[in-house]
């Protein structure tokens, strides 16, 4: 069955979205994409989803990029088309209004490392591989990992990772700033999980609001990212989560966030 492509898990109010095509190391061909861009649908209208993880089947891949069998035959058109259309669905990562946390359990190749890129935190396992390699195949990046990797470690080193196509253990991309944490293979789901739970817990309207902050603030003028904060900000004293989160700390207990 397709919906089988990425298996759909709850751990409380976690999502856990597994990309499950292992015989191609979980490679993203286009049915793999339409699922999960369903997937991501699905947990983002989910109103008791507070946060998701996003990882690959098995123990020696998250994603091992594109699928080249069905990228080798496209004309260009075709493949802008392709290009186009793997963006957005990243995209929806990146404009849910939960966070998304990367469980990256072995090679993230190309469309791996990009898929992982648009998620708000990578924890990688020790066994992790990162990279972009599409030059090795005489290609470019397509699904954003030219312009999210050069913006979040800088052009420079992006450079190096682009140009080269040289694929990196967890440790440089730790070093690097593109993993936030390693953690060994056996404990690296608990550890997303865990986070994501603990983010899920936080008032989600300010979850939400914050994670659009910096992501639609990130291509602003900073004068302009500041307006956009403090919109954001004011934006939260709409919501009840506000007066409980504040009301709660002033009597000193545990806030109940209802996200409204
Ligand atoms: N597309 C299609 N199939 C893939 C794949 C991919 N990206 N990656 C792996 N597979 C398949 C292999 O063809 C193989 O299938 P068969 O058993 O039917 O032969 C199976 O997965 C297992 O792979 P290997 O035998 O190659 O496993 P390995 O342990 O020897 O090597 C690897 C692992 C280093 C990850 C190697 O598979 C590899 O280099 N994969 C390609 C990585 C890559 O170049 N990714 C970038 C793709 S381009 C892209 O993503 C463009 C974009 O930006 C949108």
């Amino acid at each position: 069955m397709d919906g089988d492509l990425v298996l759909l898990e709850r751990r409380g109010a976690v999502a856990l979205l597994t990309i499950h095509r292992p015989k191609a190391l979980n490679a993203l061909d286009r049915q793999v994409l339409t699922v999960l861009a369903q997937r991501l649908d699905e947990v983002a209208a989910d109103r008791s989803v507070r946060a998701v993880v996003l990882t690959g089947s098995g123990d020696k891949s998250f994603v091992a990029g594109a699928d080249i069998g069905e990228m080798a035959q496209l004309t260009p058109e075709q493949a802008l088309a392709f290009a186009l259309a793997g963006q957005a669905i990243l995209s929806k990562i990146e404009q849910m209004p939960k966070p998304v946390i990367a469980a990256v359990n072995g090679y993230a190749l190309g469309g791996g490392t990009e898929l992982a890129l648009a998620c708000d935190v990578i924890l990688a396992s020790t066994r992790a591989k990162f990279g972009l390699p599409e030059v090795t195949l005489g290609v470019i990046p397509g699904f954003g990992g030219t312009q999210r990797l050069a913006r979040l470690i800088g052009r420079n080193a992006a450079r190096r990772w682009v140009l080269s196509g040289d694929v990196f253990p967890a440790e440089e991309a730790l070093r690097l700033g593109v993993a936030h944490e390693l953690h060994a293979p056996e404990t690296l789901l608990d550890a997303a999980v865990a986070l994501a739970d603990r983010m899920g817990q936080r008032g989600p309207v300010a979850v939400a609001q914050a994670k659009g902050a910096i992501v639609r603030g990130e291509d602003l003028p900073l004068n302009e990212a500041l307006e956009l904060e403090a919109a954001a900000f004011a934006q939260c004293f709409r919501s009840s989560d506000q007066r409980e989160g504040m009301t709660a700390f002033l009597e000193k207990r545990p806030a109940k966030f209802t996200g409204e």
